[in-house]
Order: structure tokens, then sequence, then C-alpha cells
């Protein structure tokens, strides 16, 4: 096997879900040095807000339900499939997804949905093998169907259905299954049929519905409104979970969670603590203190604006840190990209400690974890989502740190996320900021760090944004950066001959960094960009494209 194909949970290669993991990563890799498990307070809706509860199996989509489901303003959560029953029942659910997943119904070991799904007497959907699930586990029969269907379909309504209330009889869906329905669980009435599956869908009279297609996918078009009249005509759910009632539950939530007490909030600039230290301070403003580190390795203005928009526009206490001299003095000889990381986590921390102590005592810890860091999927890709804590080698917070973790954020999406900030008034150039690691341009700046390099891709990875801006590309992109690389090439300007740096443009698209494609700028934007690189920043002459996807290549370069 190459070093390309090893799994991902034994590659050594990082994998970041969100610009802010790393402050995040930091502070709770210090904790567990010290043998902490943290048990935050979450988010998560309070009595009398809905709920339902996807069971995962192990599909590639499992994640996708639980977004389409809040899509719906129905909050929801994936839990694996083997949850025990209180963890669910703690959501107090209106309904039960089971998802599809790799496995056959037959295989020994396959995974089965637990008793209480058929026991605790609320609507349950099985998507396709969750569907073959329903179907084995009631009593019905599941084999291979002659044809396995991969791809798209077209699914025809034989019964009605409040699954498909005002809907088209036929609509187009996106299948992936080899096995089929071959004999309905006693109860249940086939409601759909494709050309190769007789029962692509089937229902009881006590809610129980199971569907062999995905509706969660973009290639069902009208899949969120199947799982809408799912969620609203079987489980009987109103829509209650939209981002400002989310806002107001977790600020009545924080302030309960601290009284009187003093809360402490690691500020990186990037969204997810940007909003999550904005909504702490909505609920209890002076008792908490923003820390900010200027590692040094921040791009142009960065600082500033970070600084300006929290403490003038907001008015919150941050305290901010320039440690760009201390950090730069670590990384100075590092050329290694691994070492830059385990030496920048180190340095972050003791940072941190330091600016904390002289707060005097604190009782709480806020973070900006998000639901992809946490989720227990049952998949590779998100359990590989974790990995990147164990590439810091950070020391432990001293004893006297005994802080009680605030994740306000810990049970949202992405998107969720920005929402909330747009909600709480954040400038939309915070709120749609692209990812930016926490070892920031030091692994831009390839090899060794140096004030002067990291000037000198400040001011090339400016003009980046700034076309990017210009061109409105910069929000349709997932990054978009400049990297300094060690190569120095000749060229002329004007009569005279050069010999200077070679700057990397990288543009990518991707939907979860775990694979990206090279975007396909305007060949225009591409030579504005360049030309003026070359003209306005003195050290660069030249300007390439990178055109490598991930994989096998990495977004970025170190
Ligand atoms: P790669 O280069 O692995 O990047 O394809 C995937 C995503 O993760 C970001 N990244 C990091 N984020 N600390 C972070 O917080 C890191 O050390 C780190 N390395 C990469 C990268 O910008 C991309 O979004």
């Amino acid at each position: 096997m190459s070093s390309t194909q090893r799994p991902l949970e034994e590659s050594t290669h990082r994998v970041a879900t969100s610009g802010d993991l790393e402050v995040s990563a930091y502070l709770e890799i210090a904790r567990e040095k010290r043998g902490e498990q943290p048990v935050p307070e979450g988010s998560r809706p309070g009595p009398g807000r809905e709920a339902v509860v996807v069971l995962d199996f192990g599909s590639q989509y499992s994640q996708l339900i639980t977004r389409r489901v809040r899509e719906c303003n129905v909050y929801c959560e994936l839990v694996p499939y083997d949850a025990p029953y209180e963890r669910v029942a703690a959501l107090q659910p209106k309904g039960i997804i089971l998802s599809g997943g790799p496995s056959s119904v037959y295989d020994p070991g396959a995974p089965l949905a637990p008793s209480y799904v058929f026991e605790s007497r609320l609507p349950v959907l099985g998507i396709c093998y969750g569907m073959q699930l329903l179907a084995h586990q009631m009593g019905g029969k599941v084999g291979g169907s002659a044809r396995r269907e991969y791809g798209h379909a077209v699914v025809h309504q034989s019964d009605d259905s409040p699954l498909f209330h005002a809907l088209p009889t036929s609509i187009n869906v996106w299948m992936s299954h080899g096995d089929q329905i071959l004999e309905l669980p006693q109860g249940f009435r086939t409601l759909a049929y494709t050309e190769n599956a007789p029962i692509a869908a089937m229902g009881n009279e006590h809610g129980f519905i199971g569907i062999q297609f995905h509706p969660e996918v973009a290639h069902t078009p009208q899949g969120k409104d199947i799982l809408r009249n799912f969620l609203y005509k079987i489980c009987g759910c109103e829509g209650t979970w939209t981002a400002s009632s989310f806002m107001q539950d977790s600020i009545n939530r924080i302030r309960a969670q601290v009284g009187t007490g003093r809360a402490i909030c690691a500020l990186s600039g990037g969204v997810d603590s940007s909003v999550a230290a904005t909504l702490i301070h909505r609920a209890i403003g002076d008792q908490l203190t923003c820390i900010f580190v200027n590692n040094g390795l921040l791009r142009k203005q960065e600082a500033e604006r970070t600084l300006g928009t929290f403490q003038r526009h907001l008015h919150m206490n941050v305290n901010y840190v320039d440690a760009s001299e201390r950090f730069l003095a670590r990384l100075s000889g590092v050329e290694d990209p691994e070492v830059k990381r385990k030496t920048i986590g180190e340095e972050f921390i003791r940072v941190f400690e330091e600016e904390a102590l002289k707060l005097g005592k604190i009782d709480f810890l806020a973070q900006g974890t998000l639901y992809p860091d946490v989720i227990e999927s049952v998949t590779q890709e998100n359990r590989a989502a974790a990995k990147i804590k164990t590439h810091h080698n950070v020391g432990g917070l001293p004893r006297q740190f005994n802080f009680t973790l605030i994740e306000p954020l810990r049970y949202l999406f992405k998107d969720e996320v920005r929402g909330v900030g747009l909600a709480l008034g954040l400038p939309e150039e915070m709120v749609w900021r692209q990812p930016f690691p926490g070892p920031g341009l030091s692994i831009r700046v390839i090899g060794e760090v140096t004030k002067e390099r990291l000037d000198l891709l400040r001011d090339a990875d400016w003009i980046v944004i700034n076309e990017m801006k210009k061109a409105k590309q910069y929000g349709e992109v997932w990054q978009s950066f400049a990297i300094l690389t060690p190569l120095r090439t000749v060229g002329v300007m004007g009569d005279s001959r050069t010999y200077s740096n070679v700057v990397a443009l990288r543009v990518v698209n991707s939907e979860d960094a775990m694979t990206a494609d090279w975007a396909r700028l305007p060949y225009d934007l591409l030579a504005r960009i360049s030309n003026r690189i070359i003209n306005e920043v003195s050290g660069i002459n030249r300007v390439v494209y990178d055109i490598t996807s991930k994989p096998p290549g990495t977004i970025e370069w170190e």
C-alpha cells in the first residue's frame, strides 16, 4: 500500500475541520495531559425543544442526514447505532432515523437496531440499510437484488403516505444499494417502487417508514421535502430550531451555568472562537475575559482588525498579548513542519497560562469546539478529525487551573455557527472567513521562518485576498492563499536581471478539507494576482499556480 493509500487512522497527517480547531485543541490536550477528560456542558436544546436522533450505521452520509434535518429547523444529533437508551432518551426525541451503512443484514455481526427503536413507539425512518434493518428485524425478508442499483433512479408512488405530501407521484432519487426488501414485514404496505426495486418505500400505521433511496444527498432534489414530511407530518415537529432560538437558549444556559463565576476564552479571530466568545459575552458580559495571543504568524492587519471588532465594536474585555518575538525566537532554525506545529502549540499554552495566572481566580474556560470535532461517528473519516490533537506535544496546564469547560458550539455544524454569528451581529467578514490554520503563516513559509520572510508572504497574501474578494471568488472557494517557497529564480524587471523568491498560489474547492481540488479560476484573475504580486512586492519575481488535488497533495504545503 502506498503512503497516500494508508488508512486515515494510520496516517500521520493532520485533519482539521475548522480554522479554530487549533486553539481548542491546544487547550484540550493540555487538560488531558493532566488526566482530565472534559465533560462539558452541552448546548443541546432545552426541555420542550424538539429533537430527532439519527442512529449511525456507518454510512458516509450519516452526518449529512443530521444536517438536513437541522436545515428543516429540527434539532438533530448523530449517535452510534449501539448508543444506550438513556443517551437517546435524554434528548426526548420525537422520532428516530436509522442511517444507511455498508453492511448487509445477513452479514455475521451486522449492526442491528437496538430494541428501544421498536419499543419506544416513536416514528422511525429507515434509510437504505436502515430500511433493510426494519424489514429484517420486524419479520420481513431482505435479499440481494437481481440488479444492484447505484446512481439515479425514478421512484413512483404506489400508495398514499404523508411522506410524499405535496410531491409529484414520480420523483428522481439517488440509490446506492445491493440488497433490497423481498417481503414486507407484517402490517407494512408498499408506498413506492422503482424499475428495479418493487419495494422502494414501505410504511406501517405506527409511523415506521423505510426508504431504499437517499433523501439526504443533493442528487435527490426533493429529498429535503421528504425529510421535512417525515419530521412535520409523521413526527409532529413544528420546526423551532433556528439560529436565534439557539442563541437565546444558549445565553440562558450559559448564565445559569456560570452564575457569578468568571470565564476566560482564547480568541483567535477565527469564526468559531469569535462566535463562542460573543455568545458568552452576551450571557455574562464582563465576567468573561478573552485572551488574544498574537503569535507573529497572523496575516496582514489581522491582529488590529480582530481587536477592533471585539474591543471597540463589541466592548469585550480582551487581553491582547503580542508574543510575536517569543514565537519567532522559538521557531528560529526550525525547518521541519511538524516541529513548527509542536513548538507553536507548546508556546501557546505557556503564554496562555501566564496570562490566565495574571487574572486571579477563573472558574470557566470557553472554547469554540464544533460538532464535527466531537462527533463519535462509526466512519473512518470522521474519527480522523480528532487526529489533529495527537500532533501537538503541548505541556499540561498547571494544577492551579481548575476550569470547567463551556463549549456553546459543541453541537453545531460550521454553517450553523455562521448563522449564529450573523444573528449575534458579527461582521460578515469575520463570519465568512476562510479556515486559517493554527500555526498560521509558519507553515506557508517553507523552510525556516523569519520576520522578513513572513512580511514578504504577508504582502503577497494580502494581494491574493484582495483580488479574490474583488472578483467575488473569496467566498466561493474553500481556501485561497500564497505560499513563500524556498526557491529563487531569475527574472528581468526593466533593464535589470533579478534573482528572487517564487510565490505559489494555492486556491482549492472542498466540502470538508478531507478532499480538495484546485480551483479553476479565471485566467484574468490569475494574471491580475500574479502581476500585482510581482510589481508590488519587492523580493518576489515569479508566481506559480498549484494544480494538485488532495489526495494525493494536501491543501497546505507543509
Ligand atoms: P491539509 O494541508 O492537511 O489541510 O490538506 C486540511 C485543512 O486543515 C488546515 N490545517 C491546519 N489547521 N492546524 C490547523 O488548525 C494545523 O496544523 C493545520 N494544518 C492544516 C488547512 O488549512 C486546511 O483547511
